[in-house]
């Protein structure tokens, strides 16, 4: 984990912080979040976390710089074992860490404590940053979408990637 950089449980009170992230382009832009964030969208969304998802935040010093989540890929048993991974750092922390310390706190919990058997994400296929980090921790590109979201006026392509997690040892 990069120096100073902590990883913890979202908590309600961090939705202020998760806010500020997603206030600029070069975070919302990433993600399929709209501009002009909502204090109050993210204030209800942290505080009525559905049962199962698992929401980290990054910080340093204190302040929330970043955020990572899984999610449940869906509500029928059958996908229980999937869920969807969302992350997104604070422009001024992009490209120092906080994403690859966030990856590791989630992919350790979801290996180790979990069980979830197959992560996934979508990505846009220009974000190289991103890629990187996902290649980086197993993910696979599985697939690509065409025109799959509008951003800034023009509709941008995305890979579906996921990790399938590595064999259990036994003791
Ligand atoms: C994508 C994102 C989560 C990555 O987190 P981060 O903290 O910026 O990433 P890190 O600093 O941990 O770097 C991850 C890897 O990417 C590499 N990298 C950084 N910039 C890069 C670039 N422009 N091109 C290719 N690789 C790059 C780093 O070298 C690092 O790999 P390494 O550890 O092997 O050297 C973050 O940049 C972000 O929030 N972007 C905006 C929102 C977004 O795109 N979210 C993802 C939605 S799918």
């Amino acid at each position: 984990m990069g120096v100073g950089i902590v990883v913890r449980r979202a908590e309600p009170e961090d939705y202020e912080g998760v806010w500020r992230t997603f206030q600029d382009e070069s975070a919302y832009s990433g993600t399929l979040q709209p501009p002009f964030a909502s204090r109050e969208v993210w204030r209800k969304r942290l505080a009525e976390m559905p049962e199962g998802d698992f929401m980290l935040v990054a910080l340093v010093d204190g302040q929330v710089v970043g955020n990572a989540g899984l999610h449940a890929a869906g509500k029928s048993p059958r996908r229980a074992h999937a869920m969807h991974l969302g992350m997104a750092v604070r422009q001024e922390w992009q490209g120092k860490g906080v994403g690859t310390a966030l990856m590791r706190a989630l992919t350790t919990l979801a290996d180790g404590w979990l069980n979830v058997f197959r992560i996934e994400l979508t990505v846009y296929t220009d974000n190289e940053r991103a890629l990187a980090l996902y290649r980086k921790f197993g993910f696979v590109v599985e697939g690509t979408h065409k025109s799959y979201a509008l951003r800034g006026g023009r509709y941008v392509d995305s890979h579906s990637m996921a990790r399938v997690k590595p064999k259990t040892p036994p003791v």
